[in-house]
């Protein structure tokens, strides 16, 4: 346990993908806890590729407030209470919320900092991964949204991250065909091999993601589980089988845009097919969240999904992981632990 907090700051908003340069370690006291206040010591920092979006100036929306320059990234953390003056919490309780990159955090219970309850055959980290937020954007999206059938064609973007491998993973377990999009011929074949998944098409090949859907779903797309927008989507769209489902769950190669980009084309598309199309927040589902748990994990006991995970040690390399994640680094959910 280190006797200081250390801190990620960010020095300066991203322009385009996040660089190194723009987060700053700094070394602070650890914080005492004053009235109705108690002390957490992180234990794991989740790394959210959708966190960009709020280091962009103005984007603060009902979620949460846009990032300040020079003020702590703001991140999802799972931690233990180590001190309490607040007679709701006591010491020695798993907590889980929204906080900041840092090694200990103050919160006062009106925050974004919820108790939890873990189960010891679990690795407690599966917690901000396949049990977590995460996994049950997937889990949510798919279910309610996507609504697969067996037999159908389910495409994912991002698939070999961490919303998307799960995904992949749960679209396998009901039965469907899916095929998964990525960055490098190399994630592609972990995608096949190691994921399970039937295709994989690397969207920076010659001829990109639309020639990889001719070659991979040459009879259109039943669900796509979209978490980058853009030409992905744009291409999906054309090629939707008739009541197709598309589950818009983020617009990752619109994040580093000040302007939003222009939109997709093939809309005629979307109403001949008479396709949905459904924007969500997993946060909406909280009340849900226990269905979506026990749902996941008793697929994790049964040993029918992995919790892919990939784990960094120290708080200090927290922003250049950040960064490897939108330069493709990832495998899974990259989590640091504190
Ligand atoms: N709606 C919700 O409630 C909700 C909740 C959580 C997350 N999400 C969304 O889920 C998506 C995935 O988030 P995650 O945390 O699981 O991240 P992740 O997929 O683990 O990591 C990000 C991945 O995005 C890809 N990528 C990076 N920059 C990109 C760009 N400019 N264009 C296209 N792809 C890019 C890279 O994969 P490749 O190498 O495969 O390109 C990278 O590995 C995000 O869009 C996030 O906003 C939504």
């Amino acid at each position: 346990m280190s006797d200081k907090n250390l801190r990620i700051h960010l020095r300066a908003r991203p322009v385009g993908n996040p660089n190194e340069s723009d987060f700053e370690c700094r070394e602070a006291p650890i914080p005492q806890a004053g009235e109705g206040q108690f002390l957490i010591q992180n234990l794991y920092i989740s790394l959210d590729a959708g966190f960009r979006q709020w280091m962009n100036e103005g984007s603060g929306d009902e979620y949460m407030p846009a990032m300040e320059i020079g003020a702590p990234v703001t991140g999802l953390i799972l931690g233990k209470v180590l001190e309490s003056k607040n007679s709701d919490y006591t010491a020695g309780e798993l907590v889980m919320g929204r906080t900041a990159w840092e090694s200990y955090s103050l919160a006062d219970g009106t925050d974004y900092i919820t108790k939890m309850v873990a189960d010891p055959s679990v690795p407690l980290s599966a917690y901000l991964g396949l049990l977590g937020a995460t996994g049950l954007t997937a889990y949510f999206g798919l279910v309610d949204i996507g609504k697969p059938q067996p037999g159908d064609t389910v495409l994912v973007s991002t698939a070999a991250g961490a919303v998307g491998n799960v995904a992949c993973q749960m679209a396998k377990i009901l039965g469907c065909r899916v095929v998964g999009t990525t960055s490098s011929d190399e994630k592609c074949r972990w995608l096949v091999d190691e994921l399970g998944i039937d295709a994989a098409i690397n969207y920076k090949a010659p001829g990109g993601v639309a020639a990889g859907l001719d070659e991979h779903c040459p009879d259109g797309v039943d669900v796509y589980f979209d978490n980058v927008a853009g030409d992905t989507l744009d291409q999906t769209l054309a090629r939707l089988k008739q009541g197709a489902r598309v589950i818009l769950s983020g617009a990752l190669a619109a994040y580093d845009r000040v302007e939003p980009p222009p939109g997709p084309r093939n809309m005629f598309k979307v109403i001949t097919a008479r396709a949905l199309l459904q924007g969500f927040m997993v946060t909406d589902q909280v009340e849900r969240y226990p269905e979506g748990i026990a749902q996941l994990s008793a697929w994790l006991r049964e040993g029918k999904i992995k919790n892919v995970e990939q784990m960094i040690h120290g708080v200090e390399n927290t922003g250049d992981a950040f960064c490897q994640m939108f330069r493709g680094g990832n495998r899974g959910k990259l989590v640091i632990e504190a």
